[in-house]
């Protein structure tokens, strides 16, 4: 992605990459681009077509007519299928479910790098926040800034159930812990690659974690 200034940010469920992400893009003037919503679009999208989103070929049949449209504004964050508005059901437990098995197939996820891509460069911004699972190591291995978001799996876990509220904290827990071991074994965002910077946050406040980024941002950009 040469031209475009990329904030490559990876993390595990519960590190607060989304919501430090896209304060960050607000604060700077940045884009923001959430992968993950692609994938979670993805697998709603195979849903829709009542396939089984663990059959690989399924999953690709579905790719064949699957459009995407996926803002970079960080206070404008719809998420459309074709012209259906998926905001909010791309949230819905029975996608977080399906979501890690679409994740799984290298075709998958050929395409959906191919996608980012092309939604940077057509973007026109001179800066984005990339925000994900492998986009340190494979979407945007060259970013000036690399970061890996984490936190002790029991502050994941509360500030995970602190956002779905009216839902078992255990059960939140135990969703989550399961949801990054299976996303895990496709790509490792737990431990940082070669480069990468581990910003941990279990005992940094949300000022404290974003603070934490804009130092890294403008270290790479000769701003401290
Ligand atoms: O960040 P999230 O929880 O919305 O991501 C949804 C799923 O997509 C997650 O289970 C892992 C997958 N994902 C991925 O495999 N690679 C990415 N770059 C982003 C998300």
């Amino acid at each position: 992605m040469p031209e475009t200034f990329i904030v490559a940010i990876d993390g595990p469920a519960g590190s607060g990459k989304s919501s430090v992400s896209k304060e960050v893009a607000r604060r700077r003037g940045y884009g923001y681009l959430d992968t993950g919503a692609a994938y979670r679009a993805l697998a709603w999208h195979v849903l829709n077509h009542d396939a089984d989103t663990s059959d690989a070929t399924a999953v690709l049949d579905a790719i064949g007519d699957f459009e995407l449209r996926l803002g970079m504004d960080p206070d404008e964050r719809r998420v459309m299928v074709a012209d259906r508005d998926v905001t909010s059901e791309i949230r819905e437990p029975r996608v977080s479910d399906a979501v890690s098995g679409v994740a799984r197939v290298p075709a998958v996820r050929q395409f959906l790098n191919s996608t980012f891509h092309d939604l940077v460069s057509q973007s026109g911004r001179e800066a984005v926040i990339i925000e994900g699972r492998d986009i340190t190591t494979v979407v945007a291995p060259e970013a000036p800034v690399r970061l890996l978001l984490t936190a002790a799996p029991e502050v994941r876990a509360a500030r995970r159930s602190a956002e779905l509220t009216g839902h078992d904290a255990s059960a939140v827990a135990a969703a989550m812990h399961k949801r990054d071991a299976a996303d895990s074994q496709v790509v490792d965002f737990l431990e940082a690659a070669e480069g990468v910077t581990v910003v941990d946050s279990t005992d940094l406040d949300f000022e404290q974690t974003i603070a934490a980024v804009l130092a890294e941002i403008d270290r790479a950009t000769g701003e401290s």
